[in-house]
């Protein structure tokens, strides 16, 4: 006997679901990218336009993936043959699984830095004068380490969920979402209490608006989708592990709330560090495997905080990459009668050869990079995910639930359940006209900025 011929698997309590799909949410993003992002693109004044992707976008979208999963109980590509019989709107749930795909394969090679900076940060912070940068190059240039760290991490995520929905997203997320919050707040304490402390802050948020143009809106709702892992079906998969009773419009707040949260505060863990111990904040994955290890090596008690750090980043990959695998697997379980185990693990093997370019390509094929994109091969995994695919993802959901399942429908779907608070009139309104127009929009602009000027 399969697992698809037993009964779908349900949420056991309702923090259980909040924890996973906060977990899911919770990721590199928000403690390695949003940061950075922010710093770059012009502090409180980025801030500001993110949440207002949060609130416009954000926010209606989870809700529309949680309504989809639970109303059809299945995953991306099932919910719309359920919902949308014989027509072809199942390409959206395959988009999307593929797109799960492309994630997994390169966030697989962040978070296997990760895994490998819990010690080498050590190293970094006790041997004097050791080049930090030179360390990060050493380690992302060698051949075997990267792909070594990348599979135990693969190993970890596809041992997960193969233990099911209860006994392994849920269980894991209960047991390592309080561990993250603890981490991330003594490392806020820390960084902030240091002397000269206030100049990071005022990095991270003095509002520079000149920075603000077609790139950086496109940035902001790349972001906001990728930080909120809409746009796939990840939460639309979490979502089909729901009952009736379960309620959707508030979790989808608490889920939003602390995303958010998390991403805000990781800027004051990183920013007032930087700048008290007198270092220039850099951009990318510079900024956590260069310059933070550089900051850890001048602080007391450095070695310690740093492999706190260190265990906070991988802990917020895991809990997002198995939200990643869970969207594949199950397709593969619903769709095809694999068994759970089959298919967690013959994707996890897939995705992380698909990765495999994405590791080397700072290495073996560090010279190559598609044409016109001027990126390397990680980063080129990522923009299109990002920037073409989630958006995509996320405009054709709105477009299905706005105009062809019903808005309504989808709205009674939602309020189901005994609800704190219900959605109402507003949010058909979002799905219908603001998600889509927004969308389109800051697409157009942001790829005309990245092509055309
Ligand atoms: N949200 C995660 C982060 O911020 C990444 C992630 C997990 C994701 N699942 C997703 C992104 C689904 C897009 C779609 O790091």
């Amino acid at each position: 006997m399969n697992d698809s011929s037993k009964k779908r698997e349900h949420w056991a309590t309702r923090a259980g679901f909040v924890l996973a799909t906060a977990g899911s949410a919770v990721g590199l993003g928000n403690i390695w990218r949003f940061p950075y992002m922010t710093g770059e693109y012009g502090g409180a004044a980025f801030i500001l336009i993110y949440l207002l992707a949060v609130l416009l976008l954000g926010y209606p979208l989870i809700v529309n993936e949680m309504v989809l999963g639970r109303a059809a109980q299945r995953n991306p590509v099932g919910v719309f043959k359920v919902l949308a019989p014989n027509s072809p709107w199942w390409l959206v749930g395959a988009l999307g699984v593929f797109t799960g795909f492309i994630i997994l394969s390169y966030y697989g090679v962040v978070a296997g830095w990760s895994l490998a900076y819990i010690y080498k940060v050590v190293i970094a912070t006790v041997v004097p004068g050791i080049d930090h940068a030179r360390v990060f190059q050493d380690h992302i240039g060698s051949v075997w380490e990267p792909i070594l760290w990348q599979a135990l991490f693969m190993i970890l995520t596809v041992g997960i969920i193969a233990a099911g929905v209860v006994k392994g997203i849920q269980r894991w997320s209960m047991v390592l979402m309080p561990v993250l919050f603890v981490l991330l707040l003594v490392l806020i304490v820390r960084s902030v209490t240091l002397p000269g402390a206030e100049e990071g802050l005022v990095y991270y948020l003095r509002p520079d608006f000149s920075k603000v143009t077609g790139r950086t809106l496109l940035a902001a709702l790349a972001q906001a989708f990728f930080s909120l892992s809409l746009g796939m079906g990840a939460i639309m998969t979490y979502g089909s592990y729901l009952d009736n009773k379960d309620e959707i419009p508030s979790n989808a707040m608490i889920v939003a709330g602390l995303d958010t949260g998390v991403a805000l505060l990781a800027g004051f863990a990183l920013f007032p560090a930087i700048f008290a111990l007198g270092f220039e904040p850099s951009a990318g994955p510079g900024l956590a495997f260069i310059t933070l290890p550089a900051v850890f090596a001048q602080m007391p008690l450095g070695a310690f905080f740093g492999v706190l750090f260190f265990i906070l980043l991988a802990i917020a990959a895991l809990t997002s990459a198995i939200s990643l695998l869970e969207a594949v697997t199950a397709w593969l379980m619903d769709e095809k009668g694999w068994s759970r185990k089959r298919a967690a693990v013959v994707m996890g093997v897939v995705i992380f050869i698909v990765g495999l370019p994405a590791t080397l390509g700072y290495s073996v094929l560090k010279d190559f990079s598609f044409p016109g994109l001027n990126k390397d091969l990680l980063d080129t995994y990522d923009w299109i995910s990002n920037s073409i695919f989630l958006p995509v993802g996320g405009f054709l959901m709105a477009i299905f639930t706005g105009y062809v399942w019903g808005a309504k429908r989808a709205t009674d779907e939602a309020n189901k359940g005994h609800n704190r608070f219900k959605i109402g009139r507003w949010w058909a309104f979002l799905i219908r006209y603001a998600v889509p127009v927004l969308i389109f929009f800051v697409m157009a602009l942001g790829i005309y900025d990245t092509f055309f000027r």
